[in-house]
């Protein structure tokens, strides 16, 4: 999966961390910051929850499609993503590819590992971001939801963990199929 050897233990634990981001309570990366650039030329930033890591290293998170960040996505599917481990003092920064899932039965399978309690999330009358009077009147749909699938494919990782005596800064970018890390000055 990756050429250079010397980078290669470094990339096995980032490509850990973030599996475990979706598997271990409390683990940090279960939460990154995801950016869009959409019209406008200005940096949208958000805290979204990792859901899965594919087999093939796709990450994948859930939103409501009326959100302003699949508008965003549609404009430019370029994103970054920013994962930070405080006990580790180990920051990811990532790039790489939105992609919208609209295919109604992967939808469909993904919902119905939703939490009964967490598919409110997804199914408000009004769009998220509509503007209320009063915090408790959201009404919600019974029968229509607005569920969807985000996969990101990824094309660089900088890897950056803060320690002594030297700090570590490395960047992963994905050639014709396979990771390339080099090492960079911190
Ligand atoms: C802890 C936390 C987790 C969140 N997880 C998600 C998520 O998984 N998906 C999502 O769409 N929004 C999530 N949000 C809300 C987003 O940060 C954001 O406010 C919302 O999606 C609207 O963003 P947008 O208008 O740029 O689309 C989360 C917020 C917090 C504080």
């Amino acid at each position: 999966m990756i050429q250079n050897n010397m980078t290669e233990t470094f990339f096995t634990e980032l490509e850990l961390e973030l599996r475990k981001g979706t598997s271990k309570k409390g683990h940090p990366f279960r939460y990154f910051t995801l950016a869009t650039i959409g019209q406008g030329n200005i940096a949208r930033l958000r805290t979204v929850v990792l859901r899965r890591v594919s087999e093939d290293f796709k990450l994948i998170f859930y939103t409501d499609r009326r959100s302003k960040k699949i508008e965003h996505i549609k404009e430019n599917s370029k994103v970054s993503l920013l994962f930070y481990h405080p006990k580790q003092l180990l920051q990811l920064k990532i790039e790489g590819k939105a992609e919208i899932i609209s295919d109604s039965e992967a939808l469909q399978k993904y919902w119905s590992g939703v939490q009964p309690t967490s598919r409110k999330d997804y199914t408000t009358s009004n769009a998220p971001g509509t503007p209320i009077s009063n915090p408790d009147t959201v009404e919600y749909l019974e029968d229509k939801n607005y569920f969807t699938i985000i996969e990101v494919t990824l094309s660089k990782i900088e890897y950056l963990k803060l320690k002594r005596p030297n700090h570590l800064r490395i960047l992963f970018s994905k050639g014709d199929g396979d990771w390339d890390g080099e090492f960079l000055v911190p």
